[in-house]
């Protein structure tokens, strides 16, 4: 439970490291903006900081910044409405990290399926930001004391953590400092899946781009993506049972759902009995339908990378003025002097 003292607020962020790809819209894209149009404070993070715990390559690390920040505008972030910014201008969050750095242990770490697949059998050779990654990720959400935090299935292990970290800090100060935040997974798609294997997620760095859909992607690229998406040779059944065990096709279900607005079983009960010859072409009417406007759109913004980034800096400025105080205050309960 959130202690009530804690205003509802919102915070949540993306790896700019990649082009944004279908999962990262129906997963967190249109949840951050359907929140938005909740009327509920929301602070949207490119969280640059994340992204070189791989490492990336600094021009287009940046290209991708402005692409990811073109992406949020285009899908309907308001800059005006939510607070739009890069991690790395507000210098509070690697603050954070550090005291956070302090209060979580190494065991809890090493437990992070993220990160035992990213690092695998070659933990020896992964950086330790990779490993230390979750805790600066409690750290965007808890300098802003934010409440709720919408993403994908994927990083619900990360947010526990985040909550784990709250609880530990306020009981090791005895203080009641830090918000225990809920996670919002909701809707239809909370994990996506590729296109080639029912079984994996979607994802930017999957070296199959055949795997994903790209928010850059054009129409016809989209549409051939789906026409290719592997699937099995039965009809679609007419109830959500009918789909165990065909991951490939409760996947492209799911996704129908997500961007039609509407939920699996309405999707199933409209095309029961039809193959996949009949629903991969709808949903490839869909799918272009609703993502070409947003990469026409993101073609628009892009044209101009210093609007892009004063955006980013306006942004920054009023995400540092929330943050700035709440670090001030973390640091006082710490017990380091503050005395300039
Ligand atoms: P990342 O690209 O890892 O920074 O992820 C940014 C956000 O997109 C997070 O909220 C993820 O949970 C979400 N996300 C990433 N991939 C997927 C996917 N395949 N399906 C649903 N959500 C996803
Ligand atoms: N770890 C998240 C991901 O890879 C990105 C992220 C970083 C994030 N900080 C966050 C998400 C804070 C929500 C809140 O998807």
């Amino acid at each position: 439970m959130t202690a009530p003292k804690f205003t509802p607020r919102i915070f949540s962020g993306i790896q700019p490291s990649g082009g944004l790809t279908l999962g990262n819209y129906l997963g967190a894209l249109k949840r951050f903006v359907e929140k938005q149009d909740e009327g509920i404070e929301t602070i949207y993070c490119l969280v640059d900081l994340h992204a070189i715990t791989v490492w990336q390559d600094p021009v287009r690390l940046r290209e991708q910044t402005r692409e990811a920040a073109a992406a949020f505008m285009a899908a309907g972030i308001d800059p005006a409405r939510s607070i739009l910014f890069n991690q790395s201008q507000v210098s509070a969050h690697a603050e954070l990290g550090w005291i956070f750095n302090c209060v979580a242990r190494m065991g809890w770490m090493s437990r992070m399926t993220q990160w035992k697949d990213k690092a695998g059998r070659n933990a020896e050779a992964a950086s330790l930001g990779l490993f230390a990654y979750p805790s600066l990720m409690a750290a965007d959400i808890l300098v802003y004391h934010a409440t709720m935090v919408p993403v994908g299935e994927d990083q619900k292990q990360h947010l526990e953590l985040c909550r784990d970290i709250a609880i530990k800090f306020n009981h090791d100060y005895g203080v009641d400092f830090f918000p225990v935040i809920e996670p919002v997974i909701e809707g239809p798609a909370t994990r996506v899946m590729s296109l080639r294997d029912g079984t994996r997620k979607m994802s930017k760095s999957d070296p199959s781009d055949q795997s994903r859909i790209n928010l850059t992607d054009d129409a016809d690229t989209i549409a051939q993506k789906i026409r290719k998406a592997r699937t099995d040779p039965e009809p679609l059944p007419d109830s959500l049972e009918g789909l165990a065990g065909r991951p490939e096709a409760r996947n492209l279900v799911n996704i129908y759902a997500a961007l039609a607005g509407s939920t699996p079983e309405a999707v199933v009960a409209e095309f029961a009995g039809r193959g996949f010859g009949t629903f991969k072409p709808a949903l490839a009417d869909l799918a272009v339908s609703r993502l070409a406007p947003i990469s026409r759109e993101m073609k628009r913004l892009m044209a101009d990378p210093a609007g892009i980034d004063r955006i980013l800096g306006d942004g920054a400025a009023r995400a540092e003025a929330i943050a700035r105080p709440i670090l001030e205050r973390t640091l006082d309960i710490v017990g380091m002097i503050r005395s300039r």
